[in-house]
């Protein structure tokens, strides 16, 4: 069995430089500032980062509008800085992943201007044009209410391009053999500078043709397979973490049926049939998408989250389940985004309450896959409703209570720090929950700890377990002889439940991880237990055996 697979238990972390930390005073966060804090990343057990695009950009979409794609953005440092950087990470067994947004540019990079002042460029055809507007210019927005169209006109080039996304972001030819190299290029590059991999951006939009006459795109899955065989060259422990919002029908196409495609993809179905699980306490939903999201192959992985740097999208529910995620958690319209989601980070949605701050945790981190965590959570950091869009979730980080909350010492950072009230730096900082034991970032890292010792998670099949209350929801994980099952309340009440941890003949023991509350098995050999409110349980099979067990397996 192949167990070089590092990202089936890792523990990945997502941050942006801009606000993360700046270490020269200009207000914006900067490689040197990331650097200075890996140790604080290290201690909460992260072991990989996932960076935001930081090349150069004009930022007009928080860097997803590239302008160079072989350069850092000066605001950041330099590609020295990055080398050092990743090199710290090296030090501190922390790998990095970066995000490839390839399926644009912005429009002020080079080969957008070459392409539109000139017809005969090379880079024309780096652009996909059309003479007159095409009939399906208003479609396909990807942020509704916001983005007029998908087809903008140029004066310049004389022609209409194509944009999936804003319009000061051109889609490039992504089928044109020429793009396509320069990615590789561009994958290359970084591989060569340290980092482990890529968050691809956009995935089914790269992959898709594009043309004023594509009524109905169609996807080209061999490019992922190049990608991947690519990257694999160059780094046989490379990996390609896809943004792909698809139905579960695709997913094998997009992990490839030999698993020769992507290696993760983050599991969109599942995190937003969570958030209805955790609005309406009905966990059926959420096993229905578990086991939809379950057939993948071997070296395929999905990556887990609660909440990322974009709006938490929920156009994959009904609209009842939508509604009751709406009631629940952004109730009023300038908590919503693009007639789909909610912007919102996620401890105001869950009102801080920490009985469901630790719930939806537990949840994230013993689904199946590798859980993603978004900087700032793990404090509980709250959002700014004044800001536009998707900068409500992406205010500076909360390091202490100086001033600018030690993110910064300059008075204007580049997007204000939340202060006063309940998510204000002055409550809510890094520096005071380190202090306290039963902080939420202690509670993190504590469970962050129990997530590596329970391999299983990452690496083993999975089971729903029956648990007789719709409310209750049990998963067990086998993987070489070793069992673990998790079980969470979703309801606000306690629930009394019987668990049938179903190992054929199984009488064991349920050792429970997190507390000294164990179980004994009835004498059916089931597990009557109580949970309180949003209470959960990670426990071991057989319990010590398992140490036993699992040096044999070893
Ligand atoms: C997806 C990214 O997650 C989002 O932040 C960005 O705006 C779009 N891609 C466009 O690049």
């Amino acid at each position: 069995m192949i167990e070089d697979l590092w990202y089936k238990n890792a523990v990945i972390y997502n941050l942006s430089l801009a606000t993360f930390m700046d270490s020269d005073g200009d207000g914006v966060g900067d490689f040197k500032g990331l650097q200075r804090r890996l140790d604080y990343l290290h201690g909460l057990g992260i072991t990989c980062l996932w960076l935001g695009p930081f090349q150069t950009s004009p930022m007009k979409d928080d860097g997803y509008d590239v302008a160079d794609y072989y350069n850092v953005d000066p605001r950041y440092g330099t590609l020295g800085d990055f080398v050092e950087f990743t090199h710290a990470c090296k030090q501190h067994g922390i790998r990095v992943i970066i995000d490839l947004v390839v399926n644009h540019t912005s429009d002020q990079h080079p080969w957008f201007q070459a392409a539109r002042k000139d017809p005969d460029s090379p880079y024309r055809d780096w652009y996909v044009w059309a003479d007159r507007k095409p009939a399906n210019a208003d479609e396909g927005m990807v942020f509704p209410g916001v983005q007029k169209t998908t087809w903008t006109h140029d004066r310049e080039a004389k022609a209409w391009y194509f944009h999936r996304f804003y319009k000061f972001q051109p889609d490039l030819n992504t089928s044109n053999p020429a793009v396509q190299a320069e990615l590789l290029k561009i994958m290359g590059f970084w591989i060569q500078l340290g980092v482990s991999g890529f968050r691809m951006d956009a995935v089914p939009f790269i992959i898709a043709t594009k043309g004023p006459d594509v009524t109905t795109p169609t996807e080209q899955f061999g490019m992922l397979r190049s990608f991947r065989e690519f990257v694999q060259w160059r780094r046989g422990d490379a990996l390609l973490l896809a943004e792909a919002n698809i139905l579960p029908e695709d997913d094998l196409e997009y992990f490839g049926h030999d698993g020769d495609r992507c290696h993760m993809m983050f599991n969109f179905q599942v995190n937003q049939h969570l958030f209805y699980a955790l609005a309406s306490a009905d966990g059926g939903p959420l096993i229905d998408a578990l086991l939809a999201t379950k057939p993948r192959p071997h070296s395929g992985q999905w990556g887990s989250f609660l909440r990322n740097h974009d709006e938490l999208d929920l156009g994959r529910l009904t609209e009842p389940q939508r509604q009751a995620v709406f009631d629940a958690f952004g109730p009023d319209k300038s908590m919503q985004l693009y007639d789909r989601g909610i912007r919102r980070r996620l401890a105001p949605m869950l009102n801080a309450d920490r009985r469901r701050l630790e719930l939806a945790y537990s949840l994230m981190f013993t689904l199946p896959g590798t859980p993603v965590i978004r900087y700032g959570d793990e404090i509980g950091m709250g959002d700014d409703l004044s800001l536009p869009e998707r900068n409500c979730a992406r205010t500076p980080m909360q390091w202490s209570d100086e001033p600018q909350a030690g993110f910064t010492k300059s008075d204007t950072p580049i997007l204000p720090v939340i202060s006063g009230g309940v998510f204000g730096y002055e409550r809510v900082n890094a520096a005071a929950q380190r202090r306290d034991p039963e902080s939420m970032l202690n509670w993190t890292e504590r469970i962050i700890r129990m997530r590596k010792e329970c391999p299983e998670i990452g690496w083993g099949d999975f089971r729903v377990l029956k648990t007789t209350c719709p409310e209750v929801l049990a998963l067990r994980y086998d993987w070489r002889n070793n069992g673990v099952v998790v079980v969470h309340n979703l309801s606000d009440g306690p629930r009394e439940i019987t668990l049938d941890v179903d190992g054929e003949g199984e009488t064991s023991r349920l050792v429970n991880l997190l507390s000294n509350d164990h179980s004994e098995p009835d004498s059916k050999g089931r597990h009557p237990m109580v949970l309180e409110a949003y209470g959960y349980r990670w426990f071991r099979v057989g319990g010590l055996d398992y140490l036993m067990k699992r040096s044999e397996a070893l």
